[in-house]
């Protein structure tokens, strides 16, 4: 079949309709797109005829997770570090930061990971994921690699900010940089593929869910094998306080065998709009609130608490073994809709930039691995310890820079205080990972320095 005949058969035949005025070199560019995309798939997705989950009727199915949560946590917390630090100093740790979203919603005009977050020092995200790295790297003495996931939305800014910034204090050998796969955006009206040039398809990448894809077409697991790491501690670089290879969190992945091992934080309310991880037939998954009926999603246990408590917060360790593994069936995840604003050419070749979504993105998500995994474990957090994503301009009512800031510094705070340092209320702080990473290293530091004083004082 000829490609207008294809297009045509599809209803897709407009993206022809400036061909004629491209160059030759032009031309051939775009005729590639248009080879790579799958069309069948598309119109089943854009028709609603992929097959979708009937989440109304898997959540009566629903139970809370199986999961470490706070007294246990408490309880087996020095063996989970113990355990934890001992996969960390034997090099079998790595550290995957994805970083391939566009940012809509942020309006920032980067890529997200270079906007400047730092309360009182301005750096911008990667560099406090990575100076954070660094200092995981410098207490236990070993070498971690970083695998930075781009798009084709980030990744020649992203590559540009490495290089020119030194690479954020990393050694060469131990960053690598990765672009993820594309998918075209439709109109939400017509189901029309939109047009982002006269040659060129509006495309956007194809959610944090095409992780396995690319860590695999990139050659990454293979990197990450030769290198010995068997396990990947993940996060997205829109939450600058996600631990880096947090001891604890590996430590109860690793005692409970688990494949892949989700970090939760205790839900405010009911409907909070986090992912809901919980327990059907035997396998972890997570439900998204939008998907969860409210008489569900309200429903109380014996002690008069949330059922359906763990909300996701993106933080996970897979096993690399577990990653290999789903390599041929992450290709099988279900795409979910976004609706979202993305600029195109209207008939008439103009550029249309829209205030609001007009849009349907498809996207995979990371978390449907879970289901894929013969052992999972979730494993429960506090939010202001470890949860402040930057998604929405400030202004907005949550997740907003400001937000985040405000979250970094009462963190900040509230490690020296525990430590014993008196701060007068309107005192901003903020603390360098190289200085101290945690709460017990900052009254480990606090105290070395009081003594300093007092033996100085004693001289
Ligand atoms: P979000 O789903 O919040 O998307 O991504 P976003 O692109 O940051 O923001 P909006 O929705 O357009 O406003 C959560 C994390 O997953 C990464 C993002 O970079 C962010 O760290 N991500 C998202 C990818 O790496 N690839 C994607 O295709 C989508």
């Amino acid at each position: 079949m000829s490609a207008l005949a294809t297009l045509a058969s599809f209803q897709q035949d407009h993206l022809l309709q400036f061909a004629a005025q491209l160059e030759r070199d032009e031309l051939a560019a775009f005729e590639q797109q248009l080879a790579d995309i799958d069309f069948e798939l598309l119109h089943r997705l854009t028709k609603d005829e992929e097959a979708t989950v009937d989440w109304a009727a898997l959540a009566t199915r629903a139970e809370p997770p199986i999961a470490v949560r706070g007294a246990e946590v408490d309880k087996n917390r020095d063996r989970a570090i113990e355990v934890g630090e001992a996969a960390i100093r034997s090099g079998r740790v790595g550290m995957i930061l994805v970083a391939g979203g566009q940012g809509t919603r942020l309006g920032f005009d980067q890529p997200k990971g270079l906007f400047p977050i730092g309360p009182l020092s301005d750096r911008t995200l990667f560099q406090m994921h990575c100076d954070r790295l660094l200092a995981v790297m410098q207490r236990y003495g070993v070498a971690i690699p970083l695998y930075v996931m781009t798009s084709p939305a980030t990744d020649q800014e992203t590559r540009e900010y490495f290089s020119k910034n030194d690479r954020c204090g990393l050694d060469e050998d131990l960053l690598t940089i990765f672009c993820q796969g594309s998918m075209p955006a439709v109109d939400a009206e017509s189901g029309k593929v939109l047009m982002a040039s006269k040659s060129e398809i509006a495309l956007s990448p194809d959610g944090h869910g095409g992780l396995v894809a690319a860590l695999h077409k990139r050659g990454c697991l293979n990197d990450a094998r030769a290198r010995g790491i068997e396990h990947f501690y993940y996060v997205q670089v829109d939450n600058p306080m996600a631990r880096i290879c947090e001891p604890e969190l590996i430590g109860f992945h690793i005692l409970s065998e688990s494949q892949m091992t989700t970090q939760v934080v205790k839900k405010r309310f009911a409907k909070e709009k986090v992912g809901n991880v919980v327990q059907i037939d035997g396998k972890t998954q997570i439900i998204e609130y939008s998907d969860l009926p409210d008489e569900i999603a309200e429903a109380t246990d014996s002690q008069g608490e949330l059922k359906f408590w763990a909300g996701n917060i993106a933080i996970h360790v897979f096993q690399r073994e577990f990653l290999e593994s789903v390599v041929d069936s992450a290709d099988g995840l279900p795409f979910h809709r976004a609706h979202k604003a993305v600029a195109h050419l209207d008939a008439s070749g103009l550029l249309v930039k829209p205030a609001g979504p007009n849009a349907i993105k498809f996207e995979r998500f990371i978390f449907d691995l879970l289901p894929l995994a013969d052992t999972a474990m979730v494993v429960e957090a506090d939010a202001a310890d470890v949860f402040a994503p930057v998604k929405n301009a400030d202004g907005a009512a949550v997740d907003t820079p400001a937000h985040t800031k405000a979250a970094i510094v009462a963190q900040h705070r509230s490690w020296l205080q525990q430590a014993g340092v008196k701060i007068p209320p309107d005192v901003q702080v903020e603390i360098h990972p190289s200085w101290a990473l945690d709460a017990t290293e900052v009254r480990a530091k606090v105290q070395s320095e009081l003594k300093i004083e007092a033996d100085t004082y004693l001289r």
